[in-house]
This record gives structure tokens, C-alpha cells and sequence, in this order.
């Protein structure tokens, strides 16, 4: 009987973001995981600590930690946390230029050892690292998937949530367009128990937590002080991940390339897709009132005003 072979994810940026995906991932014991960072030692030291939690934590994932590309080879999914992360007074958009040359050399390296993997970019500013992954690895638009409507949307169900009174779970709720202070949360097609939004909050408590919603990342930024949120962005990268790994198809916000979906042609943003075992196997088209589609234009535009920046 031929052997079963577990599937293989390679998490480059052994910091806070990636070691905590790394956990998620091996502890859900769907991949082995490759952490891999330019700092020696890192990688090596956080993923040995993640495998002697494996005994406890009832696991048999391999973990190896690593500065050498040649051990990321062939792996199903390529996660990008690595580049620097936000500090308080920065925006995601500061780091465009250092980001931009880290993403470009570790997808280069990763992408020629995996030519059939599936990247997932969650380094900042996300929607212009994944014009630069897109044109680092040569993949097709469906396998360069960006993270960050998960985690937006994770904000603003957990907001909706706590406000009205409810589990976290009976909350549906989405953000579309960019990764930055424009994203638009879309209070329209959120609902607590498919019962929509307006039954449980009022306009104003709904507009309150919207606000909140674009500034969360921030919000976690001047609280810790030396870095930004990684809990909940490790919880969202590995939402996406395992929607590829275990082809659940997911309809779930990602940035993903438009080529003429909601009139944007050739830009990366947020918007819900179908996500499989091949990647983004639909973007699906929402109708949008004149307000919210003036807000996603607008939103897509300072993205492409970054993008242009590259
Ligand atoms: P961190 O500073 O804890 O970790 C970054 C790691 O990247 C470090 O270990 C560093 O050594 C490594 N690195 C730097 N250059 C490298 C290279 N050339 N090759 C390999 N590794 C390299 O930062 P953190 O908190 O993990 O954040 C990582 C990135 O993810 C940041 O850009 C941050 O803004 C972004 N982020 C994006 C989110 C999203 O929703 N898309 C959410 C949270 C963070
Ligand atoms: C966040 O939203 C910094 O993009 C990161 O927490």
C-alpha cells in the first residue's frame, strides 16, 4: 500500500505573525511545516519548541526549522509573513519599499523550488506584496492569494458580536477592499443569525464599529507598542490555508488580481472568493449601492496608488 504522504507548508518569517501560523498549522496536524527566516537560529529554535509541544498537544506533524530554501521544496502552500511589521505612528503603507525587496527575493527563492504551490501573502502592505509575488513567482493569478479580509472581517464580527450581545459564531459579517484605512466593512450584507444587522444596532453604534473595524489593526499597534497584532492574523492566515489544504472552497474575503470584477482592471484587492485546493476558483461579484461602490473604488484606488509607488 503506497504511503500516505502529509501534505507540506512552508511559513517563511519565523516572527510573530508566521511562528503563530506555523502552530496553527501543525497543530491542526493537516501539513508538516517548514519555518523559514533570514536570521540564523530563529527558525530553528521556534521550531524546535513547536515540535517538543507536539507530544502534549497530540500531534504528528514534522516541524523543521530552517535558513535554506532547498528544505522548502515542493510544498502545497507558501505562506509570506516575512518583512518588517508596523510600529506606532507608522501605517501599513511605511513599509512599502523594505517590504517590497524582502517579498520579492523570498518568493523568487520559495516559488522555483514549489512551481505548483499556492501563496499566500500576508506581509504588509498587503494588496501591493501580492502585485509583487504575482510577479516574482510567474504563477497564475488563481495561486497568489492575498490574507487580510479574513482578519478584517474577524474584527468586525468579534465588534458586532460583542455590541449586541451575541456569540461570535452567529455572526456574518465581510469587508471588502484594501488592507488599509479605506477597507470597507459592509454593514448591508452583515447579519447575527441571518437576521440582518439594523434589527440588533443602530445606525450610529453600526457606523461606531465600522470605524473601529479600519483601526484595528492600529488600535493593536499603540497597545503593544513594538510591533502589531499576530493572534488573530495567524488565525486568519490559517483559515485561508486550510480552506486550500482540505479544498473546502470557503467563500471568504481575500485580495485577489481583478481583470474587469466590480470595473477594476489589473489591481489586487479585497473581495469574497470561492477558495479550493487550486486557489481562488471564483471571485464572486456582490451588487453594491452607489455609497458602497464609491467606498471600494476609493479603496482600490489608494492601492493602486501604492502599486504604482513599486
Ligand atoms: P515580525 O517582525 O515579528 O516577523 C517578521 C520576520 O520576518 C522576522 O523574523 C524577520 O527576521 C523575518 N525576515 C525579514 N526579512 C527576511 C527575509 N529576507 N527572509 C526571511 N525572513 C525575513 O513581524 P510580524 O508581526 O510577524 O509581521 C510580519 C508581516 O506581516 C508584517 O509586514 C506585518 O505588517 C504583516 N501583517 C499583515 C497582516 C495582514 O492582515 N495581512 C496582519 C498582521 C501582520
Ligand atoms: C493588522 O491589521 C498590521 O496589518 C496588520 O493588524
Amino acid at each position: 500500500m503506497a504511503a500516505l504522504q502529509r501534505r507540506k507548508v512552508t511559513v517563511i518569517g519565523a516572527g510573530n505573525v508566521g511562528a503563530t501560523t506555523a502552530q496553527r498549522i501543525a497543530e491542526s496536524g493537516l501539513a508538516d511545516v517548514v519555518l523559514i527566516d533570514i536570521v540564523e537560529g530563529l527558525p530553528q529554535g521556534k521550531g524546535l519548541d513547536l515540535a517538543e509541544a507536539a507530544p502534549v498537544v497530540g500531534h504528528d506533524a514534522r516541524i523543521v526549522g530552517t535558513n535554506n530554501y532547498d528544505d522548502t521544496a515542493n510544498s502545497d502552500v507558501i505562506v509570506v509573513t516575512s518583512g518588517i511589521a508596523r510600529k506606532p505612528g507608522m501605517s501599513r503603507d511605511d513599509l512599502l519599499n523594505t517590504n517590497a525587496g524582502i517579498v520579492r527575493s523570498v518568493v523568487t527563492e520559495s516559488a522555483k523550488r514549489s512551481p505548483d504551490a499556492i501563496i499566500v501573502v500576508v506581509t504588509n502592505p498587503l494588496d501591493a506584496m501580492c502585485h509583487v509575488a504575482l510577479k516574482a513567482s510567474g504563477f497564475p493569478k488563481h495561486r497568489v492569494i492575498g490574507m487580510a479580509g479574513t482578519l478584517d472581517s474577524a474584527r468586525y464580527r468579534t465588534f458586532i458580536a460583542a455590541e449586541a450581545g451575541v456569540s461570535v459564531e452567529d455572526v456574518r459579517a465581510f469587508v471588502l477592499g484594501g488592507h488599509g484605512d479605506t477597507m470597507v466593512p459592509l454593514p448591508r450584507y452583515s447579519s447575527i443569525g441571518g437576521i440582518p444587522l439594523p434589527e440588533f444596532l443602530s445606525a450610529e453604534r453600526i457606523e461606531a464599529i465600522v470605524k473601529r473595524t479600519r483601526s484595528g489593526g492600529a488600535e493593536i499597534v499603540e497597545l503593544l507598542k513594538t510591533g502589531s497584532a499576530y493572534y488573530a492574523p495567524a488565525a486568519a492566515t490559517f483559515e485561508v490555508v486550510e480552506s486550500i489544504l482540505l479544498d473546502r472552497r470557503r467563500l471568504i474575503p481575500c485580495a485577489a488580481l481583478l481583470e474587469g470584477e466590480y470595473g477594476i482592471s489589473g489591481l489586487y484587492v479585497g473581495v469574497p472568493i470561492v477558495l479550493g485546493a487550486s486557489g481562488i476558483e471564483k471571485i464572486v461579484e456582490i451588487t453594491l449601492t452607489v455609497d458602497e461602490a464609491a467606498a471600494f473604488r476609493r479603496s482600490a484606488d489608494a492601492v493602486k496608488e501604492l502599486v504604482d509607488l513599486l
